[in-house]
């Protein structure tokens, strides 16, 4: 609730509501959504807060604790794609795209929280679109109900505003409208797991994502309850998806399904199919996602075998395998990996993790290790001491929980 004590100190009163929509950790299945395939993502405890309250005049305020300096003003009216930079583009950018698709903005103050490391691969990015989403699109409901109000003789309570208030904008289209901010305002090309991760997981549960069909389903894991622990390593290499990398892979991408003459690399069943491109580097792009694709499907098998099947340490053996195997073909064939996220996989392996792999867009930001409940202690100790050995700042780690979805936090006011 520190949004809403951020809310009172910068512009006094208090705020209609507190919002909170989560980072997200992926457990398998990398650079394969912007390529129609699958992803497997669940939200972390970790979150960004928007304490927000709507204002008369057609404007946002926003402030960030993150970012003290003097609060943004961003006019609705007119507002377009390059106005605004900065953080504050992200949640102008949700303004823009939920006007886009008709949904009415109202002015609003927002004062944001955060405790989500920025440029650690955990989307801060889009759980601050995600909590700006919910923010408006639930003050805009808000209004209407008051509007309604005062045509009728009913009281407040009889209306029950604060249900009938509720979000109406269908949660996969929020996380739709949230990508466009990022790809169309702010010019960021990235795929729409992260905002589904955001809003569409539950708690104890992974989210399988097919982002041809964008059909989801609720994958059951909870590593702790097996005696496993799943540790975030944020290796301090700053990531930064906007720095072009990002966007040549997918052009890479979307030049081999070309040569391929098929619509994605979704399409590719087998690795052996990528033998078909002459050019080596688009093989290898073309190799990780199919086998990417793959290893998003194994895990959702073993973690969906029926219980006696495998014992449960079997499963987290399995999974870390394939966490290795990823973390091989994003280091080799997609070469997105970095000297940290590199040696922290091979310091959790050696200290007795199941495995570990880089996550995210690459490049920076963190690495997901699995382990033995038991091993988690020996498994931080080898990472912290790799890095001292090389002189990197020192790593940071966050316990991995499959959390809530973003939601309100408060009653509406
Ligand atoms: C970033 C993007 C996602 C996804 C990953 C890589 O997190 O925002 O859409 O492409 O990189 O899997």
């Amino acid at each position: 609730m520190r949004a809403a004590e951020l809310f009172r100190a910068r512009f006094g009163g208090t705020p209609d509501g507190v919002w909170l929509a989560p980072g997200r950790a992926n457990l398998m299945g990398e650079h394969t959504d912007y390529n129609d395939g699958y992803v497997l993502p669940f939200a972390l405890g970790q979150a960004v807060t928007a304490a927000a309250a709507r204002r008369a005049e057609r404007q946002l305020t926003l402030c960030s604790r993150q970012e003290p300096a003097a609060a943004v003003q961003i006019a609705l009216d007119g507002l377009a794609p390059g106005q605004v930079t900065g953080w504050a583009a992200y949640p102008a950018g949700v303004a823009w795209a939920l006007e886009a698709a008709g949904y009415p903005v109202p002015g609003a103050c927002i004062a944001i929280d955060s405790d989500l490391p920025a440029g650690a691969g955990l989307s801060s990015s889009a759980a601050l679109e995600c909590a700006t989403a919910l923010a408006l699109t639930e003050l805009a409901q808000t209004e209407l109900a008051l509007t309604e109000l005062a045509q009728t003789e009913l009281t407040l309570t009889e209306l029950a505003l604060p249900q009938s208030a509720g979000l109406t904008v269908p949660r996969r289209e929020l996380a739709a409208i949230a990508r466009r901010a990022e790809n169309e305002f702010v010019g960021v090309p990235s795929g729409i797991m992260d905002q589904s991760a955001s809003l569409l997981s539950q708690a104890g549960h992974a989210l399988l994502l097919d982002c041809r069909s964008l059909d989801t389903s609720q994958v059951p894991f909870a590593p702790a309850a097996a005696g496993a622990s799943l540790l975030l390593i944020n290796t301090r290499a700053k990531h930064d998806l906007s720095d072009g990398e990002y966007g040549q892979r997918r052009a890479e991408c979307e030049e081999a399904a070309r040569r391929l003459g098929i619509p994605s690399l979704r399409s590719l069943t087998t690795p052996a199919e990528v033998d078909r491109l002459a050019d080596p580097v688009l093989r290898r792009r073309a190799r990780h996602v199919v086998t990417d694709n793959q290893r998003v499907l194994d895990v959702v098998a073993l973690l969906s075998a029926p219980a006696g099947q495998h014992g449960p340490v079997d499963v987290y053996r399995d999974i870390g395998r394939l966490l290795t195997e990823s973390h091989a073909s994003l280091r080799d064939d997609f070469e997105v990996s970095w000297p940290e996220a590199d040696a922290t996989v091979e310091a959790a392996l050696a200290a007795g993790a199941f495995g570990a792999r880089m996550m995210g867009g690459g490049f920076g930001g963190s690495v997901l290790a699995l382990m033995p409940a038991a091993s988690a202690g020996r498994v931080r100790h080898a990472v912290t001491a790799a890095f001292a050995r090389r002189a990197w700042t020192a790593p940071e780690f966050l316990d991995a929980v499959p959390s809530q979805s973003a939601r309100r936090l408060t009653s509406l006011v």
